[in-house]
């Protein structure tokens, strides 16, 4: 058993080389108005693997990116998870092929090394580090790191309302004592109820009921504050220098961050600052019935958007969480963990001094459970992040015409047999090579 802070000491981000401008080459395709994608959704492009790329090779170039920063060997990590829902084997987990491939590069091996593949739709990552957490908490880890791994292809099928919201990538994530970036609460808060808003029962693209979807992220989350305010204290809008959330569209975030700002100014001052302005938060013992209540709470919402009050906070607050995010689309699993790295990307550049401020979390999952956590920003943040090798991938993608992207598409479908020549030029990366006697996926490492 550890006393020591345990938190997220490395992070490293891999994004799928090929990009789809959402304005310029979906919306003219779909006979939609861009600014449906830009300013509505949010987005302005998604992130998609090429054909030689999937959830193992970008994990796997995530993770050696991460060891060769640190210097570390196969041996100084005593755990790998991995967080996907884009497995493409119901045994093997998806841990076992990242091993295989770095043992390609390294000398030594991850034999003594704990393995195993998380799911939970896009909560999972953060479930894994959970575990790692918990993990070095307990004293078991004989002085190792975690490497976490939260991997994707979200894809939908052509056609779905959630294909603009696709994207493809990896965050590994080391997870250690003492750790540079961030440490993490031992509070936690979780609102958990069997839905069936998203799933994928034995098929590769998920069925959405997407208007549903928006509902239960916003339930979930809700009740994962309120559990989170129970064994906390009480939340208050000042004490978070920033509040990333699953983003699986920013749209999605801006919706969540107004719900949850209403929420902790009831009863508080600010309440009463903004009261002036656009009244005191409705009641539901002063209206006779449900429906009246809702609807007055719904034009507060509204009303409460518009304030310049909130327009700061969320400027200041919510703003620099979402601007990855806006250019790769949903990653799933990786989604918040990019959320946190945007924040403190953006600090970095803003030059500010964050350390001691803490960062509130807000991780979501379909089927469906959203889990809350604080952090504190570490010493050695602004090292830890400067590090991240980020900016130029995003701006190296090859940007997909609207055929390529089709071919793409067809290239990640399982049910599609596709023969598609490569977009961009492999180089210092895993790939996938083709497949073995046994139907396993095979990766090698191209110079
Ligand atoms: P849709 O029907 O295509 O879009 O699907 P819409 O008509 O609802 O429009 C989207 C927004 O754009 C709306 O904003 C429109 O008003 C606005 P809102 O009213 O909601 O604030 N809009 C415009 N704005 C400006 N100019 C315009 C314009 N036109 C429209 N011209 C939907 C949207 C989210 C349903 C779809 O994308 C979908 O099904 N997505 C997949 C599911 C999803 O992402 N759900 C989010 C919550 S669940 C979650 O996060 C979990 C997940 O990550 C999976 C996991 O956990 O594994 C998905």
């Amino acid at each position: 058993m550890t006393d020591r802070a345990v938190g997220i000491d490395a992070i490293e981000i891999w994004t799928g080389k090929c990009k789809l401008d959402l304005a310029e080459t979906f919306a003219p395709e779909k006979g939609d108005d861009p600014e449906k994608y830009t300013k509505g959704l949010g987005l302005r492009a998604s992130s998609f693997p090429d054909t030689y790329e999937d959830i193992v090779t970008m994990a796997a170039n995530a993770a050696k990116s991460l060891l060769d920063r640190e210097g570390l060997a196969p041996t100084d990590v005593g755990r790998i998870d991995v967080a996907t829902e884009s497995a493409f084997d119901n045994s093997k987990p998806v841990s076992t092929y990242v091993a295989g491939c770095l043992e390609q590069v390294y000398e030594g091996d991850f034999r003594h090394a704990n393995k195993g593949e998380r799911k939970f739709a896009c909560v999972s990552g953060t479930q894994s580090v959970d575990d790692a957490y918990n993990w070095i908490r307990a004293g078991r880890n004989r002085g190792r790191a975690a490497l976490v791994i939260a991997t994707d292809t979200a894809l939908y099928a052509r056609g779905d309302p959630g294909e603009a919201t696709q994207g493809a990538g990896a965050v590994a994530m080391l997870v250690d004592e003492d750790p540079s970036i961030v440490s993490l609460s031992t509070d936690q808060g979780i609102g958990s109820m069997d839905e069936t808003d998203f799933l994928k029962p034995q098929q590769q693209f998920p069925s959405v009921d997407g208007k549903r979807s928006v509902k239960v992220y916003l339930a979930r989350m809700r009740e994962a504050l309120e559990d989170y305010e129970s064994v906390s204290g009480r939340v208050g809008v000042e004490d978070f220098r920033f509040a990333p959330f699953h983003t699986p569209f920013p749209g999605m975030v801006r919706k969540a961050a107004v719900l949850a700002y209403r929420h902790v100014t009831r009863g508080t001052e600010l309440e009463e600052a903004l009261a002036p302005e656009i009244g005191r938060q409705p009641r539901e013992d002063a209206f006779d019935d449900r429906e009246a209540f809702e609807t007055a709470m719904r034009d507060y919402v509204d009303a409460l958007s518009e304030t310049s009050r909130y327009r700061e906070w969320y400027e200041a607050t919510i703003e620099p969480t979402i601007d990855i995010g806006r250019q790769v689309g949903n990653w799933y699993t990786g989604s918040v963990h990019l959320a946190r790295a945007s924040a403190l990307l953006s600090a970095l550049r803003n030059d500010e001094d964050l350390v001691g401020e803490e960062l509130l979390v807000g991780s979501y999952g379909s089927g469906a459970q959203a889990e809350i956590h604080s952090e504190t920003v570490r010493e050695g943040w602004r090292e830890g992040v400067a590090a991240i090798d980020l900016q130029e991938r995003l701006g190296a993608r090859y940007d997909l015409s609207f055929d390529e992207y089709e071919r793409i598409h067809d290239t990640h479908n399982h049910d599609v047999e596709s023969d598609v020549e490569p977009f961009t030029q492999p180089a210092n990366e895993f790939v996938h090579a083709g497949w073995g006697r046994m139907n396993e996926r095979q990766y090698e490492y191209v110079e």
